[in-house]
């Protein structure tokens, strides 16, 4: 999207996020509001996940993570959770080209390896599919716990200390940083919470250490383009100190 239409909507162009994490909460609530099985709201939900998808490519928000299912959600109802590894599996096919057409990466963050079989075969055919793709990234955390990523990080650390290859001097922020499953992914700059619950879940905990945080009542199924819009030019009015003090002098460097 041109300059002057990012202006046209409110929006800097020299001050987007570069990494939008979204915490997608609520279908289950939508559902029950309206009489419905919690598995529509699901349904409704991943049409809430084009449109965003759709409106990150436009806007040039190069990196966006979604979190679609954590490691506890496996103590849902199976029931439940086998409708969501359904239609997570739609959605990696269906988009596929789309995701193509657009120049859209597919990254998985998360335990791929517990997913069914036919899920991991279709994440894995829509990554090798778009592997090549720079304009996006789409991160979908499945099966993702920050705890988990961060445990195994743990464990790759000390292997390479136990076999020589890392002294424990060297382990710094950077190294576990490349570590994790978001290795070589800048932090998230933005964190948006659906559903107005306001805790993170497990996710994306050592990344979003100075992510500024958003929190909307808007349950995920009934997110909209205009209301994403809407909370960026909110993120671009924060002033993110990253525990420094607040900027007052001009970029000589002179006293104001
Ligand atoms: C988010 O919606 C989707 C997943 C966690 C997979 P929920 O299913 O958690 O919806 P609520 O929170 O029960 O409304
Ligand atoms: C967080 O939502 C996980 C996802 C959005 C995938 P949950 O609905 O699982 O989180 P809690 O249980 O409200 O903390
Ligand atoms: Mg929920």
């Amino acid at each position: 999207m041109k300059s002057d239409d990012l202006h046209a909507l409110g929006l800097d162009p020299e001050r987007l996020p570069v990494h939008v994490a979204v915490i997608m909460d609520g279908n289950g609530r939508w559902a029950k509001k309206r009489l419905l099985n919690r598995v529509k709201g699901h349904e409704k939900g991943s049409e809430s996940v084009r449109i965003l998808v759709k409106a990150c490519r436009e806007l040039s928000i190069p990196c966006l993570t979604l979190y679609a299912f954590s490691t506890e959600n496996w103590a849902r109802p199976p029931s439940e959770v086998s409708a969501l590894m359904q239609l997570l599996k739609k959605f990696l096919s269906s988009e596929r080209d789309e995701m193509k057409k657009n120049g859209i990466r597919l990254n998985v963050l998360g335990q791929l390896e517990k997913l069914p079989e036919d899920v991991q075969r279709a994440a894995r055919e829509t990554m090798d599919a778009t592997g090549s793709n720079t304009q996006m990234t789409l991160n979908l955390a499945l099966s993702y716990g920050s705890r988990q990523e961060i445990t195994d990080a743990a464990k790759i650390l000390a292997g390479k200390v136990k076999t020589g290859e890392l002294t424990v001097d060297e382990i710094c922020d950077q190294v576990i940083s490349d570590h994790l499953y978001t290795a070589g992914i800048p932090d998230p700059d933005l964190v948006i919470r659906t559903s107005g619950e306001f805790r993170l879940s497990n996710f994306l905990l050592w990344q979003s250490a100075y992510a500024e945080l958003f929190i909307t009542p808007t349950l995920w199924p009934d997110f909209t383009r205009s209301e994403f819009i809407d909370i960026l030019t909110h993120y671009q009015k924060r002033d993110r100190r990253f525990g420094n003090v607040e900027c007052s002098m001009p970029s000589d460097g002179s006293p104001q």
